[in-house]
């Protein structure tokens, strides 16, 4: 009997002991990884890592530009890290004419002037040349190299019967001082502003610019006209590009101009029409020159 009793006791208590052990296991806490060694990042790396680094993958990203990047982030949270790099780029964190510097001569046929950028008040630009009358309406000159393309342009655009004539070309400093003047006194200097370059942002001081119409209608409806439905089509052909595109006032600062063409060279020129840029843009992106 007491034998019997042994026999049965000795599997419950294996069993018992058995879960007691199980239990004990689980409940001993697992030993966690030790943990990482805490690596301490540089003020720069913080700094990135608030862009995403997106430094990696775009290559016009600015180090010297970071504090600006993450500050314009800051107030434009819907804008995405690429696009806040290229409006800083753009000096667009900054109102017009705050901060502005002299543009690089060097740049030539690229040169950026605009509310950021200026001429200096003596800068002439030292190859200008007078376009062939039948070309302007007077005595206009461009750069060399913007003349000859603006006749080729034009030559090309009369042997399809149509007119495409310079109007306003190269403009000294002090023709500038005049005409924004004039406009302040008229309109005001907020909305000159909108329309016109103050003394120095002119980018017809470089003798790149043109202004054009057909002759028969004013200039300021010139997006009325066969011509400019050409010059949409041809002008990029020459070197030349809309210089102030609907829909990208913000970027180059003044109102949609359907007549003021800039000459940029071809390879930029049709590069910017593909892209459907502006030479802000451009220089944000491939010109870099900060
Ligand atoms: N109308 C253009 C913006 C200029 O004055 O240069
Ligand atoms: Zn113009």
């Amino acid at each position: 009997m007491k034998k019997r009793k042994k026999l049965k006791i000795k599997p419950l208590f294996i069993i018992i002991l058995l879960i007691i052990i199980i239990f004990i296991f689980l409940s001993i806490p697992k030993k966690n990884n030790p943990p990482k060694k805490q690596i301490k990042l540089t003020e720069e790396e913080v700094k990135m890592k608030k862009l995403n680094n997106i430094n990696k993958k775009i290559d016009y990203f600015n180090n010297d530009y970071i504090d600006r990047y993450i500050s314009y982030k800051e107030k434009n949270p819907d804008l995405s890290i690429t696009q806040v790099v290229k409006n800083v780029n753009m000096n667009l964190d900054y109102n017009y004419y705050e901060n502005t510097k002299e543009t690089n001569i060097n740049n030539k046929d690229l040169i950026l002037v605009n509310k950021y950028y200026y001429l200096k008040e003596d800068y002439v630009p030292d190859n200008l040349e007078s376009i062939n009358v039948k070309n302007a309406n007077g005595d206009r000159k461009l750069v060399s190299n913007a003349k000859k393309a603006f006749e080729e342009l034009s030559n090309t655009a009369a042997q399809e019967g149509l007119n495409i004539i310079a109007m306003s070309t190269y403009r000294s400093y002090e023709y500038q001082v005049n005409l924004y003047n004039r406009y302040v006194e008229n309109d005001g200097k907020e909305e000159a502003d909108t329309y016109s370059g103050r003394p120095g942002h002119s980018e017809h001081q470089t003798g790149l610019a043109v202004d054009v119409y057909n002759k028969n209608e004013t200039y300021t409806n010139f997006e009325k006209t066969k011509e400019f439905d050409w010059m949409q089509e041809n002008a990029y052909k020459y070197g030349f590009i809309l210089r102030f595109p609907k829909g990208k006032e913000k970027e180059t600062g003044y109102q949609y101009e359907s007549w003021h063409y800039r000459y940029v060279g071809k390879e930029a020129a049709k590069y910017i029409k593909e892209k459907d840029i502006t030479l802000e843009e451009y220089h944000a992106t491939i010109i870099k020159d900060w």
